[in-house]
């Protein structure tokens, strides 16, 4: 049996959401109905160019083939076993995980918060078996502007007010910290310390890109203080900043790596843990778990997504067409742009206030078939597909003129 076809217009369906559909979001008023690549099309047939690619889940572009192609080979033999049985999809995708990112033990789970709620539980009970911290006193230390997820957990720690606020009673154990600044990080870290949580470039603050050094600096602390260092590379990772992971750009390892977004292909949610066997080795049966973490569709193309990233295509790209989107921006500073930060295909850019907020320059993009989002006041974040070409990024750019000197 075929579904039904709708005929409601986009207007339409966006008057229908507002009874029904929880307001926790507030969209752009496009409803999009299909998409291929770096484009997207809405209900009445008009072309997008995807310049925010799901919060970076869309790395490798709308319905990738090759991912595609494993999800439906999947589909037409398992797609959910439970981790009551093995499936013949898990071990490929830890073993080819833990190979990319050279650490040595996966945890699947499904979004990223759930995969940083599962790296607190990890870094507790690390603390409390290994470091010898006594019972319940384990702290982590994050940092300030952080962006780690939704859960009550994760809100907990978070500087937003907005995301906090009304939430409360919240989980204790947390220190915040100023980003960037290695001297608060250190002063913060003590014997009671289980682990450092961070974003090697924390991506809904504004595409915030800390000084060279921090994040060595960071490991070099967590070494020597005895705790964990956990990078949270959810946004970050996957090919994102021109290389498989934000950290390489200082060549650290973390002990901890959370991995979310891209990580699904853009077709079913997929999160993991990946860390050394003496951190991860610690969770036993029962301890932990999820009834659809690890299984065999989203391991199939968790796998595939590895596969792609093998090549080095992906950190290529974005690396070369990042030299084209920085240059860009730099010559829009001071005709609208007052400022900006990009690594590889990923920008904050700083927009004049008395031009518009994020919001309205988002809108205006919208209107000149470019979707973007803003993170804060007049900051929007740049991050198309991977696989976006040099002529369609420059005609972002040139889009983004047109609005900015309108
Ligand atoms: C760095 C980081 N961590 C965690 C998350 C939460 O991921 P999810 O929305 O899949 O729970 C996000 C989402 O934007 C993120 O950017």
């Amino acid at each position: 049996m075929t579904a039904p076809v709708r005929t409601r217009s986009s207007a339409e369906l966006i008057r229908a959401e507002e009874p029904v559909l929880a307001h926790n979001y507030h969209p752009l008023p496009v409803v999009v109905a299909r998409a291929e690549g770096t484009w997207v099309e809405d209900v009445e047939g008009r072309r997008y160019l995807d310049m925010l690619a799901g919060y970076s889940a869309l790395n490798f572009g709308h319905r990738n083939p090759v991912l595609i192609e494993a999800a439906h080979r999947q589909l037409d033999r398992l797609t959910l076993t439970s981790r009551a049985f093995h499936n013949d999809q898990l071990a490929e995708f830890a073993e080819s995980l833990a190979a990319l990112t050279g650490l040595d033990m996966v945890l699947p789970m499904n979004t990223g918060a759930e995969a940083v709620e599962s790296a607190v539980k990890v870094a507790r009970k690390w603390a409390y078996e290994v470091k010898g911290v006594p019972a319940d006193r384990a702290t982590i230390v994050v940092a300030d502007g952080n962006f780690h997820g939704r859960t009550t957990t994760i809100v907990s720690f978070s500087t937003d007010e907005t995301a906090r606020s009304g939430f409360g009673p919240f989980t204790p154990g947390f220190r915040v910290v100023p980003y960037n600044d290695p001297a608060a990080l250190e002063a913060a870290v003590d014997e009671t310390t289980a682990a450092v949580l961070i974003e090697p470039i924390q991506g809904e603050a504004g595409v915030i890109i800390p000084d060279e050094g921090y994040l060595t600096g960071v490991r070099e602390l967590t070494r020597r203080a005895g705790c964990l260092f956990i990078a949270d590379e959810i946004q970050s990772g996957l090919g994102r900043t021109g290389s498989t992971l934000a950290v390489e750009h200082e060549g650290v390892l973390p002990d901890v790596l959370l991995l979310g977004k891209a990580l699904g292909g853009g077709i079913v949610p997929v999160s993991a843990v990946v860390a050394r066997r003496d951190v991860l080795g610690i969770l036993r049966p029962g301890e932990h778990g999820s009834t659809f973490g690890g299984n065999p569709l989203a391991a199939a193309v968790g796998s595939a997504v590895v596969g792609l990233l093998e090549t080095g295509e992906f950190q290529r790209r974005a690396a070369e067409a990042g030299a084209v989107l920085r240059n860009g921006l730099a010559a829009l500073v001071g005709k609208g742009v007052v400022g900006f930060r990009s690594r590889g295909l990923w920008a904050g850019v700083d927009i004049d206030p008395a031009i518009g907020t994020g919001r309205e320059i988002s809108e205006r993009l919208m209107r000149e078939g470019i979707l973007v989002k803003d993170t804060h006041g007049s900051t929007i974040r740049l991050a198309p597909p991977l696989t976006i070409t040099d002529e369609e990024l420059r005609s972002a750019l040139g889009a983004l003129e047109k609005v900015l000197t309108a």
